[in-house]
């Protein structure tokens, strides 16, 4: 079974956004395995973007996502990464269609909403980032 990592990012936060976010997750069929709200370290979000360490806006995107709380989570579930990155619409606001998250709800491509891991690799590696392995659990569906 996939897991991915999903960030509610701080635009999303204070928007009030979180409830509907994982609404959209539950209602698709995903599993909640890890959830935390918090304050981003300079250095976790320095490790989690290093991948865009040469951008140009590389530091407007750690000091945006260090900027206020987060809301960090593992959703699990069949083909739970691509899905997830289909769920959130494409990276630039203006090119995600709408029912999207971003497409509904966004209209920068820095102040986009949300972040989801887009390949397997970067999914353990973002999990192994965020999380310790005694915050993730998973809730056998018995019901
Ligand atoms: P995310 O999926 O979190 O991964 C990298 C982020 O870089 C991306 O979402 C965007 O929010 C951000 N990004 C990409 N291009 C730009 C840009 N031109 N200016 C500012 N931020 C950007």
């Amino acid at each position: 079974m996939e897991r991915s990592f999903i960030m509610v990012k701080p635009d999303g936060v204070q928007r009030g956004l979180v409830g509907d976010i994982i609404n959209r997750f539950e209602k698709k069929g995903f599993t909640l395995v890890g959830a935390k709200l918090m304050q981003v370290s300079k250095e976790r979000a320095e490790k989690h973007y290093e991948e865009h360490k040469e951008r140009p806006f590389f530091g407007e995107l750690v000091s945006f996502i260090t900027s206020s709380p987060v809301f960090a989570m593992v959703w699990e579930g069949e083909h739970v990464i691509s899905t997830a990155r289909a769920m959130m619409g494409k990276t630039n606001p203006i090119d995600a269609a709408p029912g999207t998250i971003r497409g509904d709800y966004a209209v920068s491509v820095g102040m986009n909403i949300i972040h989801g891991s887009d390949s397997e690799e970067s999914a353990a590696r973002e999990i192994a980032l965020w999380f310790s392995n005694e915050e993730l659990t998973s809730l056998d569906k018995t019901i």
